[in-house]
């Protein structure tokens, strides 16, 4: 018998219930009139006498537990008071929940400011809608100049003078307004083209601009920080190729190419089976630039690059049509969990 009560106890301590009716069916099985606890206490009876005090309270004991566990099952299915008055079920099952992810653009973007960041450049950045002397003027397109073209602006109100920012090299114009050299800084934002939307081009999308201005800087120092940057964002092994350009506001200019990632430079269509990729425009500043900032040019020399995010994006995971950053398709931003 008392083995019998030692087994039942330890079965009952286990016992578990997900839902009310499971609940009741374990009472039942433990507690009716022919249940499992019932039937011992109807033994109780031929239990010789000097037993009964042993085994009675051991029967009390087992009963006390089941009872109590019982109602421990219970109130995890029981509305409290308290909840039930704010109207909250907690026995309700939660709502699906989805952990949200970086988007794409972004981690690439907290990436190239990582790497800057570790060769001293810290972040700024300027507004979105600009004047003419920031986006233009002072980076050395004068009126009517057909550089202007390069880029489709969208103007504000018909106002020629106001427009959205077209490059963030505008705000390398806003800072060297406002600092003394040395500067060492990089400007991430969004800018916007009048541009006919497609795989490739998009009206809005998201630039990074370096600028670097101190007493010596030279072209070396501008090949060197390039160099540095494609490899920590593209791997080791990643060469890099300057080819001559033109900007109004840099002279000389440059375009960086970079040894294809994709097929590391045996040529693809990404490529376009020439093994180098484009991801940047750069050159030493325009001495014509430093000047109309206030910064003597006899003294202080500088680089700038500018950089398109989407195109890092495109090329760092492999994404073949641009839109897809801007839609929000589930599908697609869920290939990003994870990655920080
Ligand atoms: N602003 C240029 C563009 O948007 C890129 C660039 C930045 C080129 C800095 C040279 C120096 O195309």
């Amino acid at each position: 018998m008392k083995d019998r009560i030692e087994n039942l106890l330890n079965e009952i301590n286990a016992l578990t219930a997900d839902v009310p009716e499971e609940l009741e069916r374990l009472r039942l099985k433990y507690l009716s009139k022919k249940g499992l606890v019932s039937v011992l206490f109807d033994e109780f009876r031929n239990i010789p006498a000097d037993q009964k005090k042993e085994i009675g309270q051991l029967l009390n004991q087992l009963k006390n537990a089941t009872l109590e566990k019982i109602e421990i099952l219970k109130s995890s299915f029981t509305i409290t008071e308290e909840t039930a008055d704010q109207g909250i079920d907690l026995s309700r099952p939660v709502a699906h929940m989805e952990p949200g992810t970086r988007h794409p653009l972004s981690i690439v973007r907290n990436e190239i400011i990582r790497i800057f960041a570790q060769i001293g450049y810290t972040v700024a950045e300027g507004p979105e809608i600009e004047d003419d002397w920031h986006n233009f003027s002072a980076l050395n397109f004068p009126p009517e100049h057909p550089a202007r073209d390069m880029q489709d602006t969208f103007f504000i109100a018909k106002d020629p003078a106001i427009l959205l920012r077209t490059h963030t090299s505008s705000v390398q114009i806003r800072t060297m307004e406002t600092e003394k050299p040395p500067i060492r800084k990089i400007f991430p934002g969004r800018v916007f083209r009048n541009e006919a939307i497609s795989a490739r081009a998009h009206c809005i999308f998201h630039q990074v601009e370096g600028l670097y201005v101190d007493r010596n800087v030279s072209f070396m120092d501008l090949k060197q920080t390039l160099l540095y940057f494609a490899r920590e964002m593209f791997g080791e092994s990643t060469e890099i190729r300057l080819r001559p350009s033109f900007f109004p506001f840099t002279e000389p200019s440059g375009e960086l190419d970079v040894s294809c990632n994709i097929c590391g430079g045996k040529g693809c269509n990404i490529c376009k089976y020439t093994g180098w990729v484009e991801i940047l425009g750069c050159g030493m500043v325009d001495p014509a630039v430093l000047e109309n900032c206030g910064i003597d040019s006899n003294i202080y020399t500088g680089f700038a690059f500018g950089m398109g995010i989407e195109r890092i994006t495109l090329l760092k995971y492999q994404v073949k049509d641009l839109r897809l950053f801007f839609e929000n398709d589930l599908r697609f931003l869920k290939q990003f969990t994870g990655t920080i």
